[in-house]
C-alpha cells in the first residue's frame, strides 16, 4: 500500500489527476484503459484537473472506458441528484470520452439482480478494471459498501445505513426522507479485482476512517480496510484526513 499525504485538497486532487493522466497516456496501445469512477465531493477536484489536462491537450479520453461505482435505486438518469447527472455535470460533458464507453448502473432497472450480474460481466468483457478511483465515507465505506459488507461482495443492491442517509441528505434539501434507501453498487470484491485502486480522502471528517483503513486490522466494520490486501492500493489524502494517523505511520509514508 502507498499513502500519499498532500498539503490540502487542491494538491491531493492534482496528484491524483496527474497519476491517472500518466496511467492513461502510458496504457498499452490497442486496448482501452478501463477506469472505475466515483461520485461525491472528494473526486470533484480531481475531475476538474483531468478536464483542465484535456483542455490543454495533454490528455484524451478517446481510448478510456469507464465504469461508475454506484447509483441510487429509484432515481432516473435525469434526476438532479442521480449519479448519472453528477457524472455528466462534473466530468463526462467536459471531455472527449465516447458515449458508448461510459458504463453506469441503472437505478431504474426492472431487474436489479440481472443489472448487477450484467455489470460484472461487462467489466470482465473488457479484461477487468485497470484503475478504480474511489472516495471513502466517514464510516469507512467504499462505493456503497456500508460497514459489515462482505469483503468479497460483488455488484448488488445494498440498503443504505442511517449514517449515510444523514450524510447524503445535504444533497436532498436536508430531508432524509428524500434520500433513496437503497443503491446499486459494485462490491468490495469487484473493487479488489481491479489492477490498481486509488482512494481519495480529504478533511477531518475522514480521519477516523482513514486510521481504521490503514493502521488497524482488516475488518468488515471498516470496508476500506480490505485494501490492505490489495497489491496496488494508493490512498491519496490531505493533511487533515491524515490527522489521526500515528506519527510513525506518517513518517513511513512520507
Ligand atoms: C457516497 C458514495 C461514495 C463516496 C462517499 C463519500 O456514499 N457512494 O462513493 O465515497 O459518499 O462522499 P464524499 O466524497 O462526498 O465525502
Amino acid at each position: 500500500m502507498r499513502v500519499i499525504i498532500e498539503k490540502n485538497y487542491d494538491d491531493m486532487s492534482l496528484w491524483a489527476a496527474s497519476y491517472i493522466r500518466d496511467k492513461i497516456n502510458n496504457a498499452k496501445k490497442g486496448g482501452p484503459f478501463v477506469l472505475g469512477l466515483p461520485t461525491g465531493s472528494s473526486p470533484i477536484g480531481t475531475y476538474r484537473c483531468l478536464i483542465e489536462m484535456y483542455r490543454r491537450g495533454t490528455l484524451s479520453f478517446k481510448n478510456v472506458v469507464t465504469f461508475n461505482m454506484d447509483e441510487y435505486v429509484g432515481l432516473s438518469e435525469s434526476h438532479k441528484e442521480s449519479y448519472h447527472t453528477f457524472m455528466r455535470e462534473n466530468f463526462f460533458d467536459h471531455v472527449d470520452i465516447l458515449k458508448e464507453n461510459i458504463h453506469m448502473l441503472d437505478g431504474e432497472c426492472r431487474d436489479p439482480e440481472l443489472e448487477c450480474r450484467d455489470y460484472e460481466e461487462k467489466i470482465k468483457s473488457y479484461g477487468g478494471i485497470d484503475l478504480f478511483l474511489g472516495g471513502i465515507g466517514a464510516d469507512g465505506h467504499i462505493a456503497f459498501n456500508e460497514p459489515y459488507s462482505s469483503l468479497s461482495s460483488r455488484t448488488r443492491v445494498k440498503d443504505l445505513t442511517m449514517d449515510t442517509k444523514i450524510m447524503n441528505s445535504r444533497f436532498f434539501d436536508g430531508d432524509i426522507s428524500k434520500v433513496p434507501s437503497r443503491a446499486l453498487t459494485v462490491g468490495v470484491g469487484t473493487i479488489m479485482d481491479s489492477r490498481e485502486v486509488m482512494i481519495l480522502a480529504n478533511g477531518h471528517s475522514k480521519a477516523r476512517a482513514l486510521r481504521h483503513a490503514i493502521e488497524d486490522s482488516i475488518s468488515q466494520k471498516w470496508p476500506a480496510s480490505a485494501l490492505q490486501e490489495h497489491k496496488r492500493a494508493i490512498f491519496v489524502v490531505d493533511e487533515s484526513a491524515a490527522g489521526e494517523l500515528s506519527l510513525d505511520t506518517v513518517r513511513y509514508f512520507l
